[in-house]
């Protein structure tokens, strides 16, 4: 079968960090940030960012880049052994299953940003009525902006690798970075931000070790990395064997955490700036309000200080947002429509609008029921199921395929791979520190 490629370094690291960074960053890690003690997160989150998610991001690369498959028959073909190739199978499909579901919640937060976009747009132009609209939290808002979100995301992988994803992702992150270092520039001269950077950077160290934190920031390193689902594992599948893998592995976590980083940077600090100015962000008892929906009410306080030029800064800011979303998104969506067109030959078109379809349909139940389902549904596939089935990829990666196959796929596009650092230390990393650590951190958190 044609597969798709991506066509040079720098497009896969761009379509690769544009699958990592997204909401994750930018909306998950601050509020994450904001709700589980400041800096100590940050502290955590950075350590578990580089030692566990990054040796599990090269498993799931490699495997993928050697198998040149998705998932569910990847996984299978690493062993001989029956049984193991049965236990590949379902660890794949319940991938599929966990991107799904992921996709159908990240579909509605992404639809808030693009609301977010044209509200500053449609209050300028007078609409003042659809602006409020659209600014605010409600079923028919959610409703048109969730849909409006999946159509967008099964166009662009109606397109395939190159023209669809490649293209899109390779312009938007300079854009966003200097979009983040502006803001972050102008936030630092308002008062109360010292305040939030404090607390984002000078951690309370006895809070290191409790193990609600150390669970929520394996996740969400999990998470932001994109990791456990077989999504890592497509897209090394489309890697061009002439790529030093380990590298672009590493520039790949390097920008996604990087990312993270500076948004928190902005973010934190904003929320004190927004106090400042008489946004309630704490309860009595200290606990976020509305966790959620913290960044819809911060920001737009922010950009409101600006003045007339805030109007232009808040849709761009937004819209850049919406558009890293898609990038996210379409990585998601990728992952049972590989799996579909290459298990089932079924067309590309076809797959991407009957799947689309579905994941809107099961975006909508959460929508409509909104308090019960949308923090469960999050908590249950970036919590458990990624980290969990994380495991296993590493597991499949270390034990299960046979070394040597690792170091051969290794070794292209990087012929010195034996001697280096990367060889002596990731084959025992994956085999035993990965999944001795993460269900280590479960057992702690219970
Ligand atoms: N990592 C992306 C973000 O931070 C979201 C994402 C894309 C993802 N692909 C994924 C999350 C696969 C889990 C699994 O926004």
């Amino acid at each position: 079968m044609d597969r798709g490629q991506f066509s040079s370094k720098f497009g896969f690291i761009m379509a690769a960090a544009g699958a990592a960074v997204g909401l994750g960053n930018i909306w998950g890690f601050p509020t994450q940030v904001a709700s589980n003690g400041g800096a100590a997160f940050v502290l955590v989150y950075l350590i578990l960012a580089f030692c566990l998610a990054y040796p599990a991001l090269m498993a799931e690369l490699i495997v993928g880049r050697a198998t040149r498959h998705n998932a569910v028959i990847a996984l299978p073909m690493l062993t001989d052994v029956p049984l193991l190739k049965l236990g590949g199978k379902v660890v794949g499909i319940a991938g599929l299953i966990t991107v799904a579901v992921i996709l159908s919640f990240y579909a509605i937060v992404a639809g808030w940003m693009f609301a977010s976009a044209l509200e500053p747009v449609l209050t300028t132009l007078g609409f003042t009525q659809y602006g409020q609209w659209v600014s605010t939290f409600g079923l028919s808002r959610n409703i048109v902006f969730t849909v409006l979100f999946m159509v967008a995301t099964v166009l662009i992988i109606c397109g395939g690798v190159r023209q669809g994803i490649e293209r899109w992702s390779t312009r938007l992150m300079p854009a966003l970075v200097v979009i983040l270092l502006l803001l972050i520039a102008y936030m630092m001269t308002l008062p109360g931000a010292l305040k939030g950077l404090e607390v984002y950077l000078v951690p309370d160290f006895s809070q290191v070790f409790d193990g609600g934190l150390l669970v929520s920031a394996l996740g969400q390193a999990f998470f932001s990395l994109s990791l456990g689902v077989g999504c890592m594992l497509i897209y090394g599948s489309y890697m061009s064997s002439k790529e030093n893998i380990v590298q672009v592995g590493a520039w790949v976590t390097l920008i996604d955490v990087g990312l993270a980083f500076v948004a928190g940077l902005l973010i934190i600090p904003a929320m004190y700036v927004a106090q400042h100015y008489g946004v309630e962000i704490f309860d009595q008892n200290g606990q976020l309000l509305g966790g959620d929906t913290l960044i819809f009410k911060v920001l737009p306080s922010l950009f409101a200080q600006m003045g007339s030029i805030g109007v232009f800064v808040a849709f761009a800011f937004f819209m850049l947002m919406s558009l890293a979303a898609l990038t996210s998104s379409i990585s998601l969506l990728e992952v049972p429509v590989a799996y579909v067109v290459e298990s089932h030959n079924v067309e590309r078109k076809k797959a991407s609008w009957g799947i689309g379809a579905l994941i809107t349909a099961f975006s909508l139940i959460i929508v409509f029921n909104f308090e019960a389902l949308f923090g469960l549904v999050i908590a249950i596939t970036t919590r458990y199921s990624q980290p969990i089935l994380g495991i296993f990829f590493c597991v499949y990666a270390g034990w299960v395929w046979q070394r040597n196959n690792a170091l051969t796929e290794i070794k292209k596009g990087n012929a010195g791979a034996q001697h280096s650092i990367f060889w002596a230390v990731w084959p025992w990393y994956v085999r035993f520190v990965c999944p001795v650590f993460i269900l280590a951190m479960f057992i702690h958190s219970l």
